[in-house]
């Protein structure tokens, strides 16, 4: 199996465990880490409707929890005929440990990829380096 296709299975089983009652649109997301390990999210809505979090932004959450800091690609997966792609939001969070050349993969669950480099979906993009000051 590649590599993208382990991203694509993982990000499979864990959108089967997203709460999504309100949108009915389950996502699950896998970031490999510069360590060579994945680490998993799925969306998490709430009835306060701008208190839910994305995918990516569990993913991410679940891979510095562990002590990681660096996006090497993250897998992004849902219902619907066009590959998913990372709202703007989690385009910015995954800049955060990322760099213009991370691999973003969007994909449906009828079959449907997509890649892009992190560049394209957030060009020109503010990111730690604009404040060399406050070292992360
Ligand atoms: N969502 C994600 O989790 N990731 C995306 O890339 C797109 C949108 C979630 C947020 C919300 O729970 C639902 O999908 C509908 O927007």
């Amino acid at each position: 199996m590649s590599g993208i296709d382990e991203l694509f299975e993982a990000a499979a089983v864990v959108r089967q465990s997203a709460y999504a009652p309100y949108s009915g649109f389950p996502v699950g997301a896998a970031v490999r880490a510069a360590d060579g390990r994945l680490y998993l999210g799925c969306n998490v809505e709430n009835a306060a409707y701008p208190a839910g979090s994305c995918a990516e932004q569990n993913a991410i959450g679940a891979m510095i929890a562990a002590g990681e800091r660096r996006i090497v690609a993250i897998a992004v997966l849902a219902a619907g005929e066009k590959p998913v792609t990372p709202c703007g939001a989690c385009r910015q969070r995954i800049r955060e440990f990322g760099d213009g050349a991370t691999m973003v993969h969007g994909g449906s669950i009828a079959g449907a990829r997509r890649a892009w480099t992190l560049d394209e979906l957030l060009p020109e993009a503010f990111g730690p380096d604009f404040l060399p000051d406050a070292a992360p």
